[in-house]
């Protein structure tokens, strides 16, 4: 008796799944230059028969239709590596020196294409379109806004989108299904103090950018302890600063760069303003100058009720409910979040690590790796939830 409710047909495709994922494992390509790991999509989703097209240079899209054409379901999947040096020692290491699939995207295009196939295989009971969604550049720059400006939830329209992530911060057999939200904004803020230079014993004649930055840094941390409800939750930090030449110098400039960590674009905003408040007139007051860049990168990645409810659904077909964390929520971001605040959807978690395998390393690490298992969980998931949208 398996421990999860796995289909015969899933069953019979895991080889071949994880064939799949450590062909890609072996051949890891960065943001954008995806191009055999694209091929490879391309090739499979052609043979499936499926309408293929790329998109956003290296994304490709592979369109199935249901014999009622109402709705369209996306399935997306992101096909990018991370630029790492991978140390493990298995017989599908990276041959690429210094790129490695070190957060399982290897893992989630296997999945993509295995559901690709148990969907086609069903095509006669598919109601509706599913149309697969293969993205680039996940870890950077982002491959999701480019492949939406270039269409890629039009024609036919998209209604809905779920998506998954391989999750080695859970147990392999459970699922992190949330509604809301799920995973923070991250953005960049640079900041330029222009002060007045001059000589170490003769502060007088300066306007010294140091002092002034060091009051700006003081008081940005008043925005989360002070300004922000404390009952949301939000990360401003700063990362960097620079400034300064010799012990007897006062500075000229000095800059620093930090990061804005939200759930919530309103108060993402609200940090934006608030931030260049504080430079502005901390600056003003020390007769200094600035200069304030705010630069926006994903949004939070936020859930739909009701497509998380159905994700819920489908995973319950699979495991037990006390398998199921339904507030698994992280700070890390996601370019998934561009596709889902265009449409409903739900992106989910599925449990990866297994200790007792070593196989439990952090996502991004190099000696990350993942149970293998957890691919035939999540392809039946997926599978389960495209029909279960179709019915509903
Ligand atoms: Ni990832």
């Amino acid at each position: 008796m398996n421990k999860y409710q796995l289909t015969k047909e899933v069953i019979e495709l895991k080889d071949e799944t994880i064939k799949i994922r450590r062909d890609i494992h072996k051949n890891p390509e960065l943001g954008f230059q995806e191009f055999k790991t694209s091929e490879l999509i391309y090739n499979t989703l052609k043979e499936l028969g499926y309408e293929v097209s790329i998109v956003a240079k290296t994304g490709v899209v592979g369109l199935i239709r249901g014999h009622d054409q109402t709705k369209t379901l996306a399935v997306r999947a992101d096909i990018d590596c991370l630029p790492l040096q991978e140390l493990n020692q298995v017989d599908y290491i990276s041959q690429n020196e210094g790129k490695m699939h070190a957060c399982g995207h290897d893992g989630h295009t296997a999945i993509a294409l295995a559901t690709a196939k148990l969907i086609k295989s069903r095509q006669s009971e598919l109601k509706g379109n599913v149309k697969f969604i293969f993205q680039p550049a996940e870890e950077s720059p982002g491959g999701a806004e480019p492949m939406i400006k270039e269409g890629v939830l039009e024609n036919p329209k998209v209604d809905a989108i779920i998506g998954l992530h391989l999750w080695n911060n859970i147990p392999l057999g459970t699922l992190g299904i949330k509604s809301g939200i799920l995973m923070a904004s991250a953005d960049e803020f640079i900041i330029n103090i222009k002060g007045k230079g001059g000589h170490g014993a003769l502060p007088h004649q300066t306007v010294d950018s140091i002092v002034v930055m060091a009051h700006i840094i003081t008081a940005l941390q008043t925005i989360v302890s002070r300004n922000v409800n404390p009952l949301e939750p939000a990360v401003v930090t700063v990362g960097k600063v620079e400034s300064g030449s010799n012990f007897n110098i006062i500075a000229e400039s000095a800059k620093m760069i930090g990061t804005v960590r939200t759930f919530d674009n309103d108060l993402r905003d609200q940090i934006e303003k608030k931030i260049e408040q504080i430079t502005k007139n901390i600056t003003q007051a020390f007769g200094a100058d600035y200069s304030y860049q705010y630069i926006k990168f994903y949004p939070p990645t936020i859930n739909d009720v009701y497509m998380a409810s159905l994700i819920k659904e489908a995973a319950l077909d699979v495991v037990s409910n006390d398998m199921i964390l339904e507030n698994e929520i992280t700070m890390g971001a996601e370019d998934m979040s561009y596709f889902l605040q265009k449409v409903p959807g739900c992106y989910f978690f599925v449990g990866s690590a297994n200790k007792e395998k070593g196989l439990d390393k952090p996502h991004h690490n190099p000696y990350f790796d993942f149970d293998e298992e957890a691919l035939s969980i999540g392809t039946q998931v997926m599978t389960n939830a495209i029909f279960k949208y179709f019915e509903r």
